[in-house]
């Protein structure tokens, strides 16, 4: 019952600004997002790829209200992807972008978003990396879909996200399980009203099954974004039905969530992505991860009263 109730919070901003100034919060956030500048980041970076682990890396932040935000927001990836460079690491260190972050609710924002993603998907291209989009609430997809296929006429690596929990996403996999196509699957983080979303864990979750066998037996490239151990096992199964090497899928996991489990499947030769989110704008994104496990509310409401 809690997690609705922290996604609501995610999006008020008194809650963010009380929250965001708790002595104590940066503590506990740092264990998801592990940095708020590139050159703290940097080092996790080698850390991770070290371990053979591959990055999907976020700069946070979401829903900003000016342009010129947005237009920070590429230029933060912009100097990410040009501190990267020089790390030659390619396709293990990629990008995960939200479009919100890059003025898709503005005025115009459709073409604003598409205007400020098309640098930085360039750029990854330029260091022979690529760039995946994050799926954000249900309003937003039509357009997050439709730049994804713009931006495919130049760059048909760019990845996308879809989400088990909306029940538009069995024919959205049909259309993107081609060949060529990036396409990560994950349960889905947003508080969705009951006409367009499953809201039982076990509904979403036999819907990531039937969607995730759609894409392990279609032409494109299957992600799996999720902690699951149930649907881990289920994903290896079908990959071994469909016939699929270990490098023709990848499994994705969030940094700070399971850290075993990344070595692990790595250690089994599979291709294991880690989500790395960094940056100063991290409301959002912590909340999201709240929400998914009412338990780290516990922990974060112990660590403000012990300090
Ligand atoms: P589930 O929530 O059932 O968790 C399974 C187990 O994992 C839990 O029992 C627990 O042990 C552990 N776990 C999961 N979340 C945890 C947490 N926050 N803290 C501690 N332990 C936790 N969503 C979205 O809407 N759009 C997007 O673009 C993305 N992108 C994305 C990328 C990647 C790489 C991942 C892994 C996930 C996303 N998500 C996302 C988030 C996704 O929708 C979902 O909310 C989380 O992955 C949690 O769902 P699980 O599949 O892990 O299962």
């Amino acid at each position: 019952m809690l997690g609705p109730v922290i996604l609501a919070a995610s999006r008020s901003d008194r809650m963010r600004r009380l929250i965001s100034a708790a002595p104590v919060t940066k503590q506990v956030v740092d264990r998801f997002i592990p940095g708020e500048t590139v050159d703290e980041i940097l080092p996790i970076v080698r850390e991770l790829t070290g371990n053979g682990l591959e990055l999907t890396m976020d700069v946070v932040g979401e829903d900003i209200t000016t342009r010129e935000q947005a237009a920070a927001a590429r230029d933060a990836y912009l100097e990410l992807i040009g501190r990267l460079g020089p790390l030659e690491l390619g396709t293990r260190a990629e990008m995960s972008v939200k479009l919100s972050m890059f003025g898709q609710a503005l005025p115009g924002g459709h073409e604003l978003a598409l205007a400020n993603v098309r640098p930085v998907v360039e750029a990854a291209a330029a260091i022979g990396t690529t760039v995946t989009l994050d799926a954000e609430d249900h309003t937003t997809l039509d357009s997050m879909f439709a730049i994804h296929e713009e931006l495919r006429k130049d760059f048909p690596q760019t990845g996308c996200v879809i989400q088990a929990y909306l029940f538009r996403t069995g024919e959205d996999a049909r259309r993107l399980a081609a060949a060529g196509s990036r396409v990560r699957l994950v349960k889905g983080a947003y508080k969705e009203p009951a006409e367009v979303a499953h809201q039982q864990k076990h509904e979403i979750d036999k819907a990531y099954v039937r969607i995730l066998r759609t894409l392990m037996e279609g032409d494109g490239y299957p992600m799996i974004g999720s902690h699951d151990p149930r649907l881990i096992s289920i994903a290896q199964e079908l990959a071994r039905t469909a016939g699929r090497k270990l490098d023709e899928y990848e499994f994705q996991m969030l940094y700070g969530i399971r850290g075993d489990e990344h070595l692990r499947l790595a250690a089994e030769g599979h291709r294991m992505r880690v989500y790395t989110a960094y940056g100063t704008d991290w409301y959002g994104y912590f909340m999201r991860r709240l929400a998914e496990k009412p338990a780290n509310l516990g922990f974060f409401l112990r660590s403000m009263i012990s300090h």
